[in-house]
């Protein structure tokens, strides 16, 4: 067992009968998902929202059942990997481009448990690039806005010669800040910023964080 998947594993026990489950994106919820379908299979009943296209084929395939939005008040629980976990348990998230909508399922639930490999631990946020989703609409103008303000660079997430798609139509900014001093304050500033429609960093969102090394252990935070 690796450590995503130890990490992954474990977070999946914590579904339990009857709950509504947010189903997150990237390697590390993949296992989450996989062992989450393995006890479907064995007559676990729950419903699910996916954070992304890619995780409700997932999901598809291991017979969770989905449910639209409009069903589901709060989730019991959302079960998400991480680019970068600090002391604090705040995150960069979006790596995988898939963070507005994590960020709408993690809000939305009772409990957001993290998972993520030892190598996510981090004193502080920063040395992974923020990953900024934008409009397409004069993406241009925000990004210089980006840029001059916080004069770090910042590059448009490609897809071979493409600009990025995510899920949601939209484009993003990866910024490199190297440390991000005051978390909740640039949260804040990039949340207010016309043209921003969400930002990756996880603010006083995560209640819990798995962690996995790799000898198959896991630390609860
Ligand atoms: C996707 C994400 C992922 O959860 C994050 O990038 C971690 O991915 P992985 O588990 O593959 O390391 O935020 O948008």
């Amino acid at each position: 067992m690796n450590a995503k998947q130890a990490a992954g594993y474990r977070a999946a026990e914590l579904v339990k009968e009857g709950m509504t489950v947010g189903l997150g994106t990237g390697s590390t919820a993949y296992y989450a998902i996989e062992k989450i379908g393995e006890m479907v299979a064995s007559g676990l009943r729950i419903r699910a929202i996916a954070t992304s296209k890619a995780s409700e084929e997932l999901a598809a395939k291991y017979n969770i059942p989905l449910v639209p939005a409009a069903e589901v008040d709060r989730l019991d629980i959302a079960i998400d990997g991480a680019d970068e976990v600090d002391p604090d348990l705040s995150l960069i998230k979006g790596g995988g481009g898939a963070l507005l909508r994590e960020k709408l399922v993690a809000v939305q639930s009772d409990r957001f448990v993290v998972i993520a490999d030892s190598n996510k631990k981090v004193a502080h946020l920063g040395q992974f690039k923020l990953p900024i989703e934008i409009v397409p609409f004069c993406y241009e103008w925000t990004l210089r806005l980006l840029e001059t303000r916080y004069n770090v660079p910042i590059e448009m997430r490609m897809n071979g010669n493409e600009l990025y798609v995510t899920d949601n139509g939209n484009y993003i900014a990866d910024a490199s800040f190297g440390k991000i001093d005051i978390p909740k304050g640039l949260s804040d500033e990039l949340k207010a910023t016309t043209g921003v429609v969400e930002h990756g960093l996880f603010v006083g969102i995560a209640h819990t964080v798995i962690v996995g090394y790799e000898d198959g252990r896991t630390e609860v935070i």
